[in-house]
């Protein structure tokens, strides 16, 4: 590893501090949350510190913080203040160049609904409108304001018991699950970076967490120690159930003849020949043949 800077939070300026957090702790998901002030003045903000922590009972928190620069509260925390009520809807992909318009403190007696170019919609359960355009939306009562502190930069963490919600049917695949695809969300990182969940970008790993696999120390020594293969490939073998047999290796030999040939090319025992069988083995890993490619390298 690469030589570590080791930091002590209180020998850096807040907002290079905020910059070091929000660049490492990302992608984050952002809540558009959706508020009312007592004239019925409606608020729309995106907040990215956030997310959500229990399903039952369904409970998400976001934080609305004091600025840095002028330690100053906004209106999200002032209209929740008043009335305790929120929706929280998700930003997808085409949404976002509108939100940004969102985020620009505008004055509280403004609409930002009509300064961002979004459509409200009327809540079943709480003042707060939904945002039309966005395909999923929780109307929340916020339970508890927890205040972090007096200074700027400080947090208020909201915490948002979901009341109801709204799906839109089109993002909902055959198993009754959100299709992310179809979704289409956005994260937010550090400074003015956004990243896109969908298509090329998602990746499926599967790993029951009831499953004991094997885990790492359980695979023989010299895969663990190996110099080629990564420590992302070597997981895919430790998250087995099982080491193969000697019968399973042997029947491998015998129906591969790639690996077969390969396995001549060099004396067994030899340093030459597991480094054959590991460059052999990761090409079963990128293929999703775990179970083999463990059988491949435990050929002896
Ligand atoms: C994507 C994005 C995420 C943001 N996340 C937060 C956040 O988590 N907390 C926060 O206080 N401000 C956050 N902001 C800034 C607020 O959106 C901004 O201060 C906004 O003007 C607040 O609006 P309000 O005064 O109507 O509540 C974020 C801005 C953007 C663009």
């Amino acid at each position: 590893m690469s030589k570590m800077r080791s930091i002590n939070p209180q020998d850096l300026e807040i907002k290079d501090l905020h910059q070091f957090m929000v660049g490492a702790i990302a992608p984050r998901p952002i809540a558009f949350v959706s508020t009312i002030d007592e004239n019925g003045v409606a608020n729309i903000a995106p907040y990215s510190f956030f997310n959500a922590f229990s399903s039952n009972p369904p409970m998400m928190v976001f934080s609305s913080n004091r600025t840095v620069r002028g330690n100053t509260t906004k209106d999200t925390l002032h209209n929740i203040q008043a009335n305790q009520e929120v929706v929280i809807n998700v930003v997808t992909y085409d949404m976002v160049q509108q939100m940004t318009l969102a985020s620009i403190s505008y004055p509280a007696h403004i609409d930002e609904f009509a300064k961002a170019g979004f459509t409200p919609l009327a809540a079943e359960t709480v003042a707060p409108f939904r945002i039309a355009e966005s395909p999923v939306q929780f109307e929340c009562k916020v339970e508890q304001i927890v205040s972090l502190g007096e200074h700027g930069g400080a947090g208020n963490l909201m915490f948002c018991k979901v009341q109801r919600f709204h799906i839109d049917e089109a993002v909902i695949d055959e198993r009754n699950r959100i299709d992310p695809h179809k979704l289409d969300l956005v994260g937010r990182l550090g400074r003015a970076y956004y990243v896109r969940a969908s298509g090329d970008a998602l990746f499926s790993i599967y790993q029951n967490p009831s499953d004991l696999a094997l885990g790492f120390d359980q695979l023989p020594e010299r895969i663990r120690q190996s110099d080629t293969l990564k420590g992302s490939e070597i997981a895919c073998m430790a998250g087995l159930m099982a080491l193969p047999t000697e019968q399973e290796i042997e029947q491998l030999v015998q129906k591969d003849d790639s690996l077969a040939n390969l396995l001549e090319l060099a004396p067994a025992g030899s340093t030459a020949r597991f480094q054959m069988q590991e460059r052999y083995a990761r090409t079963l890993i990128q293929q999703g043949e775990y179970a083999n490619a463990l059988a491949c390298l435990m050929i002896e």
